[in-house]
């Protein structure tokens, strides 16, 4: 049986480095581990939270229930062709350490998510991406376990229901899936996406190879982003809103040199980070909480305790750009827990 820790500290288990406490707490590093935490948490009646890098979470004071922190490892080849192979990654993986071994194994097409951090298992949930590359391009299969009755399956791709930041898994359907390990289908082709503007700008080399992109991306991110590990944060706080065309052509008309993205659909992606910019949030502190001067998509947290230093900031900067641009702007990542 897994040791189950009470009233567990998880100050050390998310990025932002809050003080949160786990009512009940285990660590799995098998998926028979997180079979028997759900048969616990069942027989107990306990709801169940998942943790993996803590770096996509918001967590408030106190977590009810059960939380599993994910730590399952393992990266195996599964299948190949000529073109392709398939890995399977344990949830637990440190998503960074994965892009880089594939890169090293001659299975492309991660480059451009590298240096994102958190852990296979989260990737999924928010469909990480950048640089004009989403993880949903790549997965093959998820096996999930699921909290309601313990039992394994795997969903497909097009089962995860994947859109901008946002999968299955982050919906009402789909929250009770436990991810505990993921397919990749890479390419044994070096292939390179260079669609995002900044990144292509950033690349001399002719022609241009999946370690040049590897080696663009890590540079461009070690320069506008705080890095988790010194400046405590969880990456973009709100997501890109997307609006109608109409709408972003009013706004395009009002504020000249407002960045604006085509997306499917006949909609628009505006930039967060340049509204939130445009109202003088940068480099904004507040109880403890900073607008990164380097990046004003990214709250840092200098001498915070409790989420609700974070949040009541966030309200702060969503009200003032919805007053001025009439966009509703959504925190990206999990708030979990309550304050009490
Ligand atoms: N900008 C500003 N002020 C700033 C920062 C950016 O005006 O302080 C402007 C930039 O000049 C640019 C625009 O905002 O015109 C977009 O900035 P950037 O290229 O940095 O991308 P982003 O839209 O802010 C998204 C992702 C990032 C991802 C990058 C690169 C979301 C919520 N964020 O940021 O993902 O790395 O694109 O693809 O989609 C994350 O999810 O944690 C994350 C960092």
């Amino acid at each position: 049986m897994n040791d189950i820790q009470i009233n567990a500290p998880l100050r050390d288990f998310n990025t932002l480095q809050l003080e949160s406490w786990a009512a009940f707490f285990a660590s799995a590093g098998t998926r028979e581990d997180v079979q028997n935490i759900v048969h616990t948490a069942i027989s107990r009646d306990l709801p169940l939270n998942v943790l993996g890098g803590g770096s996509n979470a918001i967590l408030r004071r106190d977590i009810d229930g059960l939380t599993i922190h994910m730590n399952i490892l393992g990266r195996q080849l599964v299948d190949e062709d000529v073109h392709h192979a398939v890995i399977r990654l344990g949830a637990g993986e440190v998503w960074h350490d994965v892009v880089l071994w594939a890169h090293s194994q001659g299975y492309y097409g991660l480059e451009n998510l590298a240096l994102i951090p958190g852990s296979v298992g989260a990737a999924p949930v928010q469909n990480i991406g950048a640089y004009g590359v989403e993880i949903e391009q790549f997965i093959e299969r998820i096996e999930v376990v699921h909290a309601l009755s313990g039992d394994i399956t795997t969903l497909t791709n097009s089962e995860c229901g994947f859109g901008y930041r946002d999968s299955v898994f982050k919906r009402a359907e789909g929250k009770h899936l436990l991810i505990t390990s993921v397919d990749l289908r890479l390419s044994k082709k070096p292939i390179c996406c260079l669609d995002y503007p900044g990144l292509r700008n950033a690349i001399s080399a002719d022609p241009v190879t999946p370690h040049h992109v590897l080696d663009a991306v890590v540079a461009i991110r070690t320069r506008k982003l705080p890095d988790p590990n010194k400046e405590p944060n969880v990456g973009s706080f709100f997501k890109n809103p997307i609006v109608s065309e109409s709408v972003a052509a009013r706004l395009k008309d009002k504020y000249v040199g407002m960045p604006q993205f085509a997306t499917e659909h006949s909609q628009t992606k505006l930039s967060a980070a340049w509204m939130i910019d445009y109202m003088g949030w940068r480099g904004v502190e507040e109880c403890g909480v900073v607008v990164s001067d380097r990046h004003a998509l990214v709250l840092i947290n200098r001498s915070a305790k409790f989420a609700s230093q974070v949040i009541d900031l966030a309200s702060k900067i969503q009200s003032s750009v919805q007053a001025e641009f009439g966009v509703q702007l959504e925190i990206e990542p999990q708030i979990l827990g309550l304050d009490r």
